[in-house]
């Protein structure tokens, strides 16, 4: 291992705390000047370390996606890329090399991020995007998948930043009316089994980000959480406690806890399905998920999430 990355370990064990330049060198076997050598490389790799003249070391914050921060943090395998077209794409060239699942694949930006419905998610630096991949025997009910990240992204943003969040159906999670949260899951077929073999869920969480480069026709739908720099969670904790949330709801009975986050309930909508608007109320949301619309003129409807999507008006 490199001094850099032992001295790192060293940090981040006691992220927070001072810990004396001589302490570190002596636990490392290695001199002071090699500590202090590591200690500016990880300042130049991004980590926030405050050097206390006389007294040591602090590491401040560690919002860097490098494979020893987030493997501290993750429950599962975890692998990282500063820059990518999709996670999505990269997970499945994870799985192409023999990667078992589970294991997720973190970005610092994606330039060809994925949205649902054959859309594109804006995904420049400061956000978090990533992908989960699942094996089918950890899903107990694979219609719910979608249903429980987006409770488990809710969950997290909750704890850990403190703002109140609410689900458009089916899994966009709102903070003060615009949109900061975007889930896309995809699953992969087992022929011979005829069930899921695995399932990849896509998380992109506007963390933090410069409002004014918002592009022009999303800026009243989307938001950043925090403008640049200001976010008190870093992206690989905000991820890891999500990725930590959608494991421990499966198998659990999760469906009134998103009831009472889904926005949507009571509202007019205009439902979008294979190119056609047609205007109806949603009056409620069914055990398995589905949104349930009435028409004008009385027909119903139970919506799966698939092929649909949903404006409020
Ligand atoms: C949507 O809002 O339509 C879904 C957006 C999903 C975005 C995430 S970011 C991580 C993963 N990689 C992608 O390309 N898409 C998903």
């Amino acid at each position: 291992m490199l001094v850099k990355d032992e001295v790192l370990q060293v940090l981040l064990s006691r992220k927070g705390e001072c810990v004396s330049g001589q302490e570190i060198a002596d636990s490392l076997s290695c001199s002071r000047m090699a500590v202090s050598k590591a200690v500016s490389q990880l300042q130049d790799d991004g980590f926030q370390i405050s050097t206390q003249k006389g007294s040591g070391y602090v590491l401040d914050r560690a919002d860097v996606l490098s494979p020893a921060v987030l493997s501290a943090l993750f429950p599962i395998p975890v692998y990282a890329v500063r820059e990518t077209s999709s996670t999505m794409i990269e997970a499945k060239d994870l799985l192409n090399k023999g990667v078992d699942a589970p294991f997720a694949v973190i970005a610092g930006r994606q330039d060809g991020g994925r949205g649902r419905l054959g859309r594109s998610f804006f995904s420049p630096e400061g956000g978090v995007y990533f992908s989960i991949v699942i094996p089918g025997r950890d899903i107990p009910s694979p219609d719910l998948l979608t249903i429980s990240a987006s409770l488990a992204a809710s969950r997290a943003i909750e704890r850990l930043t403190g703002f109140t969040t609410a689900i458009k159906w089916v899994n966009d999670i709102y903070i003060n009316g615009r949109k900061v949260v975007g889930i896309l899951t995809e699953g992969i077929v087992d022929m011979e089994l005829s069930g899921l073999d695995k399932a990849i869920v896509g998380i992109g969480v506007n963390l933090s980000g410069n409002s004014s480069d918002i592009p022009y026709e999303i800026r009243d739908k989307m938001a950043f959480m925090y403008e640049e720099g200001k976010s008190p969670v870093t992206r690989g904790e905000l991820a890891s406690a999500i990725t930590k949330e959608l494991f421990a709801l499966q198998g659990t009975r999760f469906i009134d806890e998103y009831r009472a986050k889904c926005f949507v309930i009571g509202l007019d909508v205009t439902v979008i399905k294979a190119g056609r608007e047609r205007n109806g109320h949603a009056y409620g949301l069914d055990d398995n998920g589905h949104l349930l619309i009435e028409y004008p003129g009385g027909e119903k409807e139970a919506l799966s999430s698939g092929e649909v999507s949903i404006r409020f008006r």
